[in-house]
């Protein structure tokens, strides 16, 4: 078989064709992925047929896991790695996974941690006919298509960004039993692969630009918030059951459209860390 790399849309996003990620892939097959993630920014695999071990596997190809989520004792040794369910399907009332109903706002994952993570992998094992949809920001083409007096602007400020557990919008700031995360980062980053600077900024945790939050701070973070949402950078990923899916959170911004709470959306979800958690 050999391996074929199509882009999804003009400004991110790529479909790998030929590989069956029950294997690893390997030499050029795996020199290709890599390519393709660091230059598409999302990778697309359709087709697929992967358990949480395989996904697992794949994803230590790029980095070790280090998900703050912690499976329940009773799901297998793969889930207790740090797998975790995005699902609006509920047991008994209770929600069997994460992230459950609706849409949800931009964001990148782990930008509320000292380390966020490299790269999010999701594998759709039951999706909803109408919605649901992941989007996709292209934040290296955010940050090129601002103004050069705004890129001087912006330079070395850098953003508080917040998170309170399973939250789908900024406004859920005091959600009863919700825990806070917070981490401070450069708000134009700079990729360690590529080189190439991101605006590195979200709706959903990011609240304010560190030593701006007056007035003029306020305006210029909502400027970048409804900037890096603009259509141009964005790609629509409808799923369809099998797809495998992974992105590159040091350069891309993801949110959900919102679905029925009839259907049943069901993915699994294996994070990459940028590097190994500091010792306790
Ligand atoms: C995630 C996430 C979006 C989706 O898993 O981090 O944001 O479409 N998922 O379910
Ligand atoms: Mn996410």
């Amino acid at each position: 078989m050999t391996v074929s790399v199509t882009p999804l849309s003009a400004s991110l996003g790529a479909r790998i064709e030929g590989l069956d990620l029950r294997s690893l892939p390997q030499g050029d097959d795996l020199a290709q992925v890599r390519r393709a993630f660091l230059d598409h920014q999302v990778v697309v695999f359709p087709g697929q047929k992967i358990s949480a071990g395989d996904q697992i596997a794949f994803c230590e190809l790029f980095g070790a896991a280090d998900s703050d989520y912690k499976a329940p004792p009773q799901r297998d040794d793969d889930y207790r790695k740090g797998v975790m369910l995005v699902s609006n399907v509920r047991k008994n009332g209770v929600p069997i996974g994460n992230l459950p109903d609706g849409d949800m706002q931009f964001h990148s994952d782990g930008a509320h941690r000292a380390s966020p993570y490299l790269a999010t992998t999701l594998y759709a094992i039951r999706v909803p006919l109408q919605g649901g949809d992941t989007l996709f920001a292209n934040l290296y083409a955010a940050y090129e298509a601002l103004d050069d007096p705004t890129k001087a602007r912006i330079a070395d400020l850098r953003v508080h960004n917040a998170y309170i557990l399973d939250a789908t919008s900024r406004d859920e700031e005091s959600r009863p039993g919700g825990i806070l995360r917070e981490a401070e980062h450069p708000l134009v980053r700079v990729h360690p692969e590529t080189g190439r600077k991101a605006l590195y900024v979200n709706r959903l945790m990011t609240r304010f630009i560190v030593g701006q939050d007056d007035a003029e701070g306020r305006v210029l973070l909502d400027t970048l918030l409804d900037h890096v949402e603009r259509p141009e950078f964005i790609y629509a990923h409808k799923w369809t059951a099998g797809d495998f899916v992974m992105w590159d959170n040091r350069c891309v911004n993801h949110a959900r459209t919102d679905f029925s709470a009839e259907e049943v959306r069901l993915l699994r979800r294996y994070t990459i860390s940028e590097s190994a958690p500091a010792p306790a």
